[in-house]
């Protein structure tokens, strides 16, 4: 597979282990993998957007041939998401491994996740549930640094926003036409637009200056704002003195992606090791 294919696709990879992670209440356990029918997990709303299953079922059979019944589904998408971050230039972390599969995957434990419409109270709170902080939230919402989303998140935010009839207030109007052509009222909801306006290939803060100028994406980054302790968590990666005093942005974020990574974790009988990643053994 050439380094592209695995680059575009990662970006999901990395968003499957967040599903995992963030959205559902069994952790990071490859539930979203399995494909059961209509009631599979990955049939949830928020993972309408979640594409390339087949990247992780490759590396799952070739791992399958070298190495029976060893690596697990959900390990390989942790992995997934650190070579996303890595070939996209960002901070190269080490990911912990020894996680099972999960035994259970129902769409309506993707009840929890967080929304792209949540108010930043909710947001908040469903982070703290799975036991991460302020810091995480803001941290790991700079995952959008990288990838895209689909129009269909978008939809509300630019012609609904709060039962309005019209946009959020919030994006800047210099950048609300950019947004309109490149996700048209009646266009395709399947469309994809860059989540890091001007940045979306590269890993770095720039989303958060996005965010700042009322240049977000996604509403629930815009979001970030609406609270003055995590908008002074935002703020405090542009400290004058934070080159030299920290906070690290990249430092924070390996961090933050390892507890995330811990989260949930199934070990011994409460997992297995999948053959395939989309079913059950
Ligand atoms: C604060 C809660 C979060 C919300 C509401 C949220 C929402 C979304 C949405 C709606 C998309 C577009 C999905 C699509 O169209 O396929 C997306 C994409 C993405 N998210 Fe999040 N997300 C959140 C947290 C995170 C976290 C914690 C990470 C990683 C640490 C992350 C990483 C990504 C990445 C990499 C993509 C791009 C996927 C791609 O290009 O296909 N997100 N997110």
């Amino acid at each position: 597979m050439n380094n592209s294919v695995l680059f575009n696709h990662n970006y999901n990879g990395f968003h499957f282990c967040v599903d995992d992670l963030m959205l559902n209440s069994q952790g990071c356990d490859g539930s979203i993998l399995i494909d059961n029918g209509e009631d599979s997990e990955r049939k949830a709303n928020g993972h309408q957007g979640v594409q390339g299953y087949n990247v992780i079922e490759n590396a799952k059979a070739q791992l399958e041939i070298m190495c029976p019944s060893v690596v697990s589904c959900a390990d390989i998408v942790a992995m997934a998401a650190r070579d996303a971050v890595d070939l996209s230039h960002g901070p190269v972390y080490q990911v912990e491994t020894g996680r099972k599969d999960g035994l259970v995957s129902r769409m309506e434990l993707a009840a929890r996740m967080p929304d792209v419409q949540d108010s930043i109270h909710i947001l908040k709170q469903k982070f703290i549930e799975k036991g991460l902080n302020d810091r995480d939230l803001v941290i790991l919402s700079a995952a959008h640094t990288i990838g895209t989303s689909a129009c269909f998140f978008m939809t509300r935010r630019l012609y609904d926003f709060a039962s309005s009839g019209g946009p959020d207030p919030s994006i800047n109007p210099s950048f609300l036409p950019e947004l309109m052509s490149s996700c048209p009222k009646r266009g395709n909801p399947n469309d994809r637009l860059p989540m890091d306006h001007g940045s979306g290939d590269i890993f770095d803060k720039q989303i958060f200056q996005n965010i700042r100028s009322g240049f977000a994406v996604l509403q629930s980054d815009a979001k970030l704002m609406d609270d003055p302790t995590i908008k002074g968590i935002v703020d405090s990666y542009f400290g004058l003195l934070s080159p030299l005093t920290g906070p690290s942005f990249e430092g924070d974020f390996m961090s933050s992606m390892v507890r995330m990574g811990r989260i949930g974790v199934k070990t011994g009988s409460s997992g297995d090791i999948r053959r395939v990643c989309n079913a059950f053994n």
